[in-house]
């Protein structure tokens, strides 16, 4: 069963130039609300972005030209400027977490590995479920990030501008590759059979990278961080455990990304981050 993208009418894929103040300003190391097993975490996501949205952005342009669809093809041009403008943001943070004295390739490297070996096996459609699956775990993360403030509560205001738009354009355009991935045909088996795999590869690097990071940031532990930092993800209003119903979601044979509007989101985003916003290039020549 398969329907074709639902997506609300305000929403546009657009790709943003962005100038963020966590580059002049700098952070701490601990910038998340002082904890550093919950800024660590987000430190540790961050060297995903490199090599997984290169692996997103090739998996999409692999079979872009396939579609009879000029304006998804466009959409997908967009798609992958903004994943694009996103791991260029995240590089320099990356960078800026380097500078404070963490090993930063070396986790990245994690994430590189797994994806090499994936592109070494899967065919162009897999790489292709991968990188829908994925997609769909970004914008569970969106979603989280933009709409629960539990979530934000205590971090920097400047950090929290890059994650807050990387969350807005990864609800923008959630349904990108889906929609290619039908329109190519994409079965019901193999989108949810990759998912789970997917899933538990990406949050288990992180984990092991965020121990990592508490490793080298040097003992002792806190004890109080590490429960504070569990009930961060795992809790009640936990980030991870207020995903499962998205992570359920994804097997209904008729999901679709947009079968949940958060357009709502984006939209406040956009309002309150619009000095962030440098320029936008494609709405400009459009
Ligand atoms: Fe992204
Ligand atoms: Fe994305």
């Amino acid at each position: 069963m398969s329907k074709l993208s639902a997506r609300p009418k305000s929403v546009h894929v657009t790709y943003r130039r962005m100038r963020f103040e966590f580059e002049e300003k700098g952070f701490v190391k601990h910038w998340h609300a002082g904890s550093p097993s919950i800024s660590f975490f987000w430190d540790a996501l961050s060297t995903a972005f490199p090599p997984g949205e290169k692996f997103f952005i090739d998996s999409a342009r692999a079979l872009r030209d396939l579609a009879d669809d000029p304006q998804l093809r466009e959409e997908i041009a967009e798609f992958c400027r903004q994943e694009g403008h996103h791991t260029a943001q995240h590089v320099k943070f990356n960078r800026m977490v380097e500078k404070q004295g963490f090993d930063v390739m070396r986790l990245q490297a994690r994430f590189s590995a797994v994806l090499d070996r994936v592109r070494a096996h899967a065919e162009p459609l897999d790489m292709l479920a991968i990188t829908v699956a994925l997609e769909h775990l970004t914008a569970g993360f969106a979603e989280q990030y933009l709409d629960n403030p539990h979530v934000t509560e205590g971090a920097d205001p400047n950090v929290v501008a890059l994650w807050a738009w990387h969350a807005a354009e990864e609800a923008e355009h959630k349904a990108t590759c889906f929609d290619l991935y039908q329109k190519l045909g994409g079965g019901y088996v193999r989108r949810v059979m990759v998912m789970p795999a997917a899933w538990l590869l990406l949050i288990a690097i992180t984990l092991r990278n965020t121990r990592d990071l508490l490793a080298q940031d040097g003992p002792p532990l806190d004890p109080r961080d590490l429960a504070r930092g569990l009930a961060y993800l795992l809790g009640r209003q936990g980030l991870i455990s207020r995903m499962t119903p998205a992570f359920f979601a994804y097997f209904r044979p008729s999901y679709h990304p947009w079968d949940k509007d958060d357009s709502s989101l984006i939209r406040r985003w956009q309002a309150r981050n619009a000095r962030y916003i440098e320029a936008t290039p494609s709405v400009a020549s459009n």
